[in-house]
């Protein structure tokens, strides 16, 4: 498999998870309610899968490797929104986590803020994903000779391998805080 490969079979899940979440959020704008776990749930994933786990290896192993490399101005123009996108959907994923907790509190004022925010990021990911899939990865693969995509493959494999480890981490120290 190619380094490529992965990733977009990790763009297929975050699709599928988005799409699920606009049909609770299309639930929750006829009923004017929502349901704090639903959002707390996508903001989970969003975090540490779509996040930390798919724009880790981007940023970390692909993008980082590429930047070595002699792109046209064009590819490294969109590799560079491809970043500035992942920082615009991780703040969007804060700003969502913490109107999700006012709500949780009490302030009902915030259910059209979480509407709003999860609206624009139920948005961005196809259209972040399809310039990844139809514009980028492609023609930046080239780039790279066929050990260089084998050392990357393995490098993915490891990256992912400490995922889970990093989240029951950070469950755990959020965890304790609760009850310190
Ligand atoms: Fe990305
Ligand atoms: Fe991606």
């Amino acid at each position: 498999m190619k380094p490529i490969g992965p990733l977009m079979i990790e763009h297929r899940l975050i699709e599928k998870m988005l799409a699920a979440f606009m049909r609770h959020i299309d639930d929750a704008e006829k009923s004017q309610k929502v349901d704090p776990n639903i959002v707390e749930v996508a903001v989970d994933f969003l975090r540490m899968y779509a996040d930390r786990t798919h724009h880790g290896k981007e940023e970390e192993i692909f993008f980082r490797s590429l930047a070595k490399k002699d792109m046209t101005p064009e590819l490294r123009e969109i590799m560079q929104e491809l970043i500035d996108e992942h920082v615009w959907g991780r703040k969007t994923t804060t700003a969502l986590a913490a109107a999700k907790q006012k709500y949780l509190s009490g302030d009902e004022k915030k259910f059209s803020e979480i509407i709003f925010l999860a609206r624009k990021l139920g948005n961005f990911y196809p259209r972040h994903i399809k310039k990844e899939d139809k514009h980028f990865f492609v023609p930046a693969e080239e780039y790279l000779s066929k050990d260089e995509q084998s050392i990357m493959l393995a490098e993915f494999w490891e990256f992912d391998r400490k995922m889970i480890h990093e989240k029951y981490n950070r469950v755990f120290q959020e965890y304790s805080l609760l009850y310190p």
